[in-house]
C-alpha cells in the first residue's frame, strides 16, 4: 500500500515511523513532513492545510490510505473531501472534528449527554460575557471557542484577570474569528491525563493512558506550550479509573455522535482533569496528541496500519491491540525562547549517537534537512523518547539521549515524568 501521512510535527514522525514498520506499507509519503519523516519516507512540499493540493496528490500518486495528523485539516473537512472522491482516509469527518474545532458545540454535546465537565456559559456578545464574569468570585477559565493552535485558553486566577482575557479574545481579537464565541468555565483543580482511543463509529478501543507536561518550566511553571514531554502509561490512571472514563465519557459521546447520524471514526482524545469529584473533560481532540503519541506509539506492539484500516471499515472489534509492557518517556527539546519568539536554522548534532542508544527513538518535530545537515525550524524541535523497565529507567535513558544532542539555544525540562514517579501526586 502507498500511504500518505499529513502533517509535519513530532506526532507525524511517530506515526510515519510506526506505519513504516507495517508489512502492508510499500511506500510512505509525508506532507510536509520534517527531517525525521524524510528518513522513513518521502517528503512532499505541501502544507497540511492545503486540502485541494493533498487531494490532487493522493489521486495522482494513487495513494491507498491517507492518515491525517493535525486538527486544522480535519476541521476544514479534509476527510469529507477525500471520501467524496472515493479515497480511503483515516480521521473523523468535519462533523466529528467539531468536537475539537468548536468548544461551544463540544460543551453543548457534553451537557446534553450528561458527560462530566466544567460548568460553563457560552457568549457571543462581549457585554453579556463581561457582565457575567464581573459577578463571579471563583477562578475561571476563558476559552476562544474556535481553533487557536492550542493557545486560545486563558486560565485566570480571579475575575479581573478573566475580564482582561475576555478583552484579549473578544475586543482585540487575538485569536481572530476563533474568539467570536467564548466559553467561560469554572477552573478545575487536579491532575490532567490524556486518554486516546481508536473509534470506528461504534466500537471504542482505548489506548494506554498518558500524561503531557504543558508548561514550559520545571514544576509546571511558566506559560503553556504545545507540550514539553509525556509519559505512557500514567500510573494515576488505574484500571478502575479507566473503566469509569470509558463509561462516563467515551461511550456516551461516541453513542451520541452515532445517534445523530454522524458516526465518529478516527482518534478520539479526551483531555481530562482528575478532580476530587471524579474525572471531568477539559477538551476533546479529534486526533493523536503531541507529544503523547511519541511514547504511546513506542509502546504499541502491533500493526498500526491494520488498526487504522479496521477503524475505516468499522471492524475495530476484529483487531487486538498489543502493548510493550515497558513504560515510555518522551522529553521535548525546544528552541531557546519558545513559546515566545525564537531563532531557527541552528545546526543539530549528535542525533545519530542519541538514536543509537538501545530503546531510544529521536522523533523530529521542528527540523529540516539543509545542505546535508539537520537544522531547527520550529519551537518544539525533537521528542527524544525511550523505553525502560521502569518509568525511572525510561526517564534516565531519555535524558542520556538528550545529553548527546546539541544545538544553540537547546532547551528542555529536566523533570519530565517526575510526577509519575511520585505516584502521580
Ligand atoms: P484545552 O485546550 O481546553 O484543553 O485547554 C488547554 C489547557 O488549559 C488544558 O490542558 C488545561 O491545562 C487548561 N484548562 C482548560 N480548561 C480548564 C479548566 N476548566 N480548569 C483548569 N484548567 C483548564
Ligand atoms: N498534547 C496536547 C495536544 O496534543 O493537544
Amino acid at each position: 500500500m502507498k500511504i500518505l501521512v499529513v502533517g509535519g510535527g513530532g506526532r507525524e514522525h511517530a506515526m510515519a515511523w510506526k506505519i513504516k514498520q507495517s508489512p502492508r506499507c510499500s511506500k510512505l509519503l509525508c506532507a510536509p513532513g520534517n527531517a525525521g519523516t524524510a528518513e522513513v519516507g518521502v517528503n512532499v512540499g505541501l502544507a497540511a492545510e492545503d486540502v485541494p493540493g493533498l487531494l490532487k496528490l493522493a489521486k495522482d500518486q494513487k495513494i491507498d490510505l491517507t492518515v491525517i495528523g493535525p486538527e486544522a485539516p480535519l476541521c476544514e473537512g479534509i476527510v469529507d473531501a477525500f471520501e467524496a472522491e472515493g479515497l480511503r482516509v483515516f480521521g473523523p469527518n468535519q462533523a466529528g472534528a467539531q468536537l475539537e474545532g468548536d468548544k461551544a458545540h463540544a460543551k453543548a454535546m457534553m451537557r446534553a449527554h450528561a458527560i462530566p465537565t466544567a460548568e460553563a456559559r457560552v457568549f457571543q456578545d462581549f457585554k453579556n460575557a463581561y457582565d457575567y464574569v464581573a459577578t463571579r468570585d471563583e477562578p475561571i477559565v476563558v476559552k476562544a471557542a474556535g481553533l487557536a493552535a492550542g493557545k486560545g485558553v486563558i486560565v485566570c486566577d480571579d475575575p479581573p484577570d478573566a475580564l482582561l482575557a475576555l478583552e484579549r479574545i473578544m475586543k482585540k481579537h487575538e485569536f481572530g474569528s476563533a474568539g467570536d464565541t467564548v466559553v467561560v468555565e469554572e477552573r478545575l483543580e487536579g491532575q490532567e491525563v490524556s486518554i486516546l482511543a481508536f473509534v470506528d463509529g461504534r466500537n471504542i478501543y482505548v489506548m494506554e493512558s498518558s500524561q503531557d507536561h504543558k508548561a514550559i518550566g520545571a514544576g509546571d511553571t511558566g506559560p503553556n506550550t504545545g507540550g514539553m514531554g509525556a509519559y505512557c502509561p500514567a500510573p494515576i490512571v488505574t484500571e478502575e479509573l479507566m473503566a469509569l472514563i470509558e463509561r462516563q465519557v467515551l461511550v456516551p459521546i461516541v453513542d451520541a455522535m452515532n445517534r445523530q447520524g454522524t458516526p465518529y471514526k478516527g482518534i478520539l482524545y479526551a483531555g481530562l482533569m482528575l478532580t476530587p469529584a471524579g474525572p471531568k473533560v477539559l477538551e476533546f481532540n479529534c486526533r493523536f496528541g503531541d507529544p503523547e503519541t511519541q511514547p504511546v506509539l513506542m509502546r504499541l506492539d502491533c500493526d498500526l496500519v491494520e488498526v487504522m484500516e479496521a477503524v475505516i471499515d468499522g471492524k475495530l472489534d476484529q483487531v487486538t491491540l498489543k502493548w510493550d509492557p515497558r513504560p515510555a518517556v518522551c522529553v521535548v527539546m525546544a528552541s531557546g525562547g519558545y513559546p515566545g519568539s525564537y531563532e531557527k536554522g541552528k545546526v543539530i548534532t549528535g542525533l545519530e549517537e542519541a538514536g543509537a542508544l538501545p530503546d531510544v527513538v529521536v522523533f523530529h518535530a521542528g527540523t529540516k534537512a539543509q545542505d546535508g545537515q539537520v537544522v531547527t525550524s520550529g519551537g518544539r524541535v525533537l521528542g527524544v523518547t525511550a523505553l525502560g523497565s521502569t518509568i525511572a529507567s525510561a526517564k534516565q535513558r531519555a535524558y542520556e539521549a538528550v545529553d548527546k544532542i546539541q544545538y544553540e539555544g537547546a532547551y528542555c525540562r529536566r523533570d519530565i515524568a517526575d510526577k509519575a514517579m511520585r505516584g502521580g501526586a
